[in-house]
């Protein structure tokens, strides 16, 4: 089975633009929540430019399903998340200047300071999933520094220009979902994920949760949140249906 989480980053960047208080991405989560989503993602940034301390402060309040805050592994949020206690965080990359996310962390790099953060998310029941690249080094320094989840960053694929170039993102993440299994991580997979790229990732018999925003919030403005996070759910549930006949 692989649940949905609906990101609603973009409702919060809506508002953002006139700087009032509409759409309130508080009310989008509990719609795609009402519509079936496992769970809602919302990336507290450094700079605020979408969603803010009230929002994430509320949604905790009113979250009935499971509450995934995306954050870096930045102190002042790394105490937000301490005091909020969410249901899992995802650790990514943050840069000011990026559009989004723009690519997976670097965890042997930050091995410390990686470890010391699953540390303290554990002693408050906090689960924690990292946002790397479909790399076998990443994955092996997940593991080690204690994550019980990784993010495969499907950015890459989402985004290759031709077939070639798409099947060989994809046979990047169909080995590293494998891999990340067998060192007895939770495989969730994210980024640029729409309603014709998904279908490909959720033939991965490892892949449990995806979490996917901008394409389910694009349809929303034409067909509602309701219905479009249902459209999201129905694709992943026929392709699930598929993977499971194919064993
Ligand atoms: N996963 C992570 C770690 C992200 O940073 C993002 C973007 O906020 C997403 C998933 C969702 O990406 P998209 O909005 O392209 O569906």
């Amino acid at each position: 089975m692989i649940t949905l989480n609906v990101n609603i980053d973009h409702v919060a960047t809506l508002r953002q633009a006139r700087g009032g208080n509409e759409p309130d991405p508080v009310s989008a989560a509990i719609m795609a929540e009402l519509a079936g989503a496992s769970g809602i993602v919302c990336h507290l940034r450094e700079d605020r430019r979408h969603i803010n301390d009230r929002d994430l402060r509320i949604l905790k309040e009113v979250n009935q399903t499971k509450l995934d805050l995306e954050m870096a592994a930045n102190e002042e949020i790394i105490r937000i998340a301490l005091d909020t206690l969410p249901d899992l965080v995802t650790i990514v990359p943050e840069k000011r200047q990026e559009l989004t996310t723009e690519g997976g962390l670097d965890v042997i790099n930050n091995f410390d300071k990686m470890k010391s953060l699953c540390e303290r998310m554990h002693e408050k029941s906090i689960e924690v999933s990292l946002f790397v690249e479909p790399n076998e080094q990443q994955i092996t320094a997940a593991k080690e520094v204690g994550a019980d989840m990784v993010e495969l960053h499907t950015g890459h694929y989402a985004n290759a220009k031709d077939p070639i170039q798409n099947e060989f993102e994809l046979a990047k993440i169909i080995s590293s979902s494998a891999f990340a299994f067998d060192c007895g991580l939770k495989v969730a997979a994210g980024h640029g994920l729409n309603y014709i790229n998904t279908k490909s990732i959720c033939m991965i018999h490892e892949i449990n949760e995806l979490s996917i925003g901008h394409s389910i919030m694009a349809r929303a403005i034409y067909v509602g949140i309701d219905r479009a996070v249902k459209d999201m759910i129905d694709l992943i549930n026929n392709a699930t249906l598929h993977r499971n006949i194919d064993i």
